[in-house]
């Protein structure tokens, strides 16, 4: 069996900057896929290049062998590849329900009726702890709220491999916990691969079984979490961020 997903030789500029320079990497199915580096590094650009937001000015991109590099994102959703974006941006004047519902509508599936629809987005809705905001505005939730209708949403289109990108920032240490315990859920009870972008470092470390460590747009260093530590190279990164 082949990588689930698999990058190779990933590479995409910006006018004159190159935020992605030749990044080969994989995911497993059932990996809980960890991605670090300091600001700017080109992680959310990686996943954009990965949810077809972008596509890469050389290198390919497959998944389950299928070559996915040029497809657009409705198409990449489709295949089984679902994302948050690291500014939460849900429909703000509509409910939690409706935003969730939006996400199983997208689905090509189209079976199931009204009904079987709407006990979807109340199960969903439950399942990432917003049961009783099902008629709540989105644009009056809190931070940690909105994260995790934007998780909902993404798992409403019944994804193969979740993208979450910095789904902690800003919340408190009782969130973050619970944040991870429902990543952990998503992994055994819906058997999704999970490709994580985060800047909490502890929570990262602890909850990856692998992680991949960019800087400036290359690939540094890819491990268990006991290897990132203590490397060199990956310490220095941080190092040199303004704001570590
Ligand atoms: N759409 C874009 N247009 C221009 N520059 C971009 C765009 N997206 C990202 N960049 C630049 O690419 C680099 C990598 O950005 P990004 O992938 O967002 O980094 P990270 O998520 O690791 O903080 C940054 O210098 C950023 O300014
Ligand atoms: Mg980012």
């Amino acid at each position: 069996m082949g990588a689930l997903i698999e990058g190779k030789g990933l590479t995409k500029s910006f006018g004159g900057l190159t935020a992605l320079k030749g990044v080969d990497f994989h995911l497993d199915e059932g990996e809980i896929i960890g991605l670090i580096g300091p600001n700017g590094a080109g992680k959310t650009t990686l996943f954009n290049l990965v949810s077809g937001v972008f596509h890469p000015d050389s290198g390919k991109l497959y998944f389950n062998s299928k070559n996915i590099t040029i497809l657009k994102p409705f198409e990449i959703c489709r295949l089984g590849i679902a994302r948050t974006f690291q500014i939460v941006r849900p429909f703000l004047k509509m409910s939690c329900f409706e935003n969730t519902l939006v996400g199983i509508i997208g689905r090509n599936d189209k079976n199931g009726g009204k009904e079987e629809r709407k006990d979807e987005v109340r199960t969903l809705l439950k399942f990432v702890g917003l049961g009783n905001r099902e008629q709540t505005l989105a644009k009056d939730l809190t931070l940690i709220e909105k994260k995790r209708l934007e998780m909902a949403r993404a798992l409403a289109t019944k994804p193969k491999v979740l993208l979450l990108d910095e789904v902690l920032a800003g919340l408190n240490p009782s969130e973050i916990l619970q944040a991870l315990e429902l990543i952990e859920v998503i992994r055994t009870q819906l058997k999704m691969t999970v490709f994580w972008i985060e800047h909490v470092m502890g929570a990262i470390m602890k909850a990856s079984d692998r992680i991949i460590v960019l800087d400036q747009g290359e690939k540094i260093k890819e491990g268990k979490a006991e290897e990132i530590v203590s490397d060199l190279k990956v310490i220095e990164a941080y190092l040199g961020e303004s704001d570590a």
